[in-house]
């Protein structure tokens, strides 16, 4: 019999606060509003401290999931999850039904952990192909054989100068990688590209990068009236 998820033992890391008193202070905020960044918090989510800052909120996940559903071309039906995390948007993708695979990549051995745990959770884990890596170098050395049937995501970290204090983020200096750096890696393996933004992100510097005669598109992902974030679709994707 399959164990539940919930009895394995996280790596040291990894955690599942149950109560405020367990939590760190800069991570309260984020914990407080644990059921609407994971609806199945309570059995069992895990989540290193880190991956808190960066996971997409269920909702906001489930809507992308839903508009990359409708909006990939037929014959696209392998979906490259390049920056999986805790799993947030993997699991969308996988429960959104769409896809014959999720591919999901993840850096950080301890967060990947938490998102097979988490899909396990959710029912999908056998639905999704993990990777341990910088995924630039596995879509080279992996997934390139997929080309052809692929649609590619990602939400990269939006690290950099002025995340949080400048009117307009800047994606020249966004850390670790640059717009045009995860661009022009991800142009050599497919058309359709969606990332996952900044909501400040300068419009100017994403439409830059775009060839003459191509298209993109912007769509904000709201949460309580407000914009949490952007996704930019690059390529022939049919958004409405
Ligand atoms: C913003 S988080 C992704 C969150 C994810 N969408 C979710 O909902 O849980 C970015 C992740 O990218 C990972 N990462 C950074 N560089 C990477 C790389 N070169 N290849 C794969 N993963 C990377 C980080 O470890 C981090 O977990």
């Amino acid at each position: 019999m399959a164990r539940h998820p919930t009895l394995d033992l996280p790596p040291e890391e990894v955690h599942h606060y149950e109560d405020i008193s367990e939590v760190p202070w800069d991570i309260q905020n984020y914990w407080a509003q644990r059921y609407k960044i994971f609806s199945k918090y309570d059995e069992g989510v895990w989540l290193t401290d880190d991956a808190w800052f960066g996971v997409t909120p269920e909702p906001v996940a489930n809507k992308i999931a839903d508009h990359l559903a409708a909006a990939a071309p037929p014959g696209r039906s392998v979906l490259v999850d390049a920056f999986a995390g805790a799993g947030g948007n993997s699991i969308a993708f996988a429960l959104s039904g769409k896809w014959k695979r999720v591919y999901a990549i993840e850096k950080n051995p301890a967060v990947l952990q938490c998102a097979k745990h988490n899909a396990e959770i959710y029912g999908v884990a056998d639905k999704i192909t993990w990777f341990q890596g910088d995924c630039f170098e596995i879509i080279q050395t992996h997934l390139m054989d997929l080309a052809p049937y692929s649609v590619l995501f990602a939400s990269p970290p939006w690290g950099g100068p002025g995340y949080r204090s400048d009117k307009v983020f800047n994606l020249r200096t966004m850390e670790p990688y640059s717009l045009a750096k995860l661009y022009n890696e991800y142009a050599l393996f497919t058309e359709y590209i969606a990332l996952y933004l900044p909501r400040t992100s300068d419009v100017k510097q994403l439409a830059k990068v775009v060839k003459d005669g191509q298209k993109a598109t912007v769509q904000h992902y709201c949460m309580e009236g407000a914009s949490k974030a952007l996704c930019i679709y690059y390529g022939a994707w049919n958004v409405e």
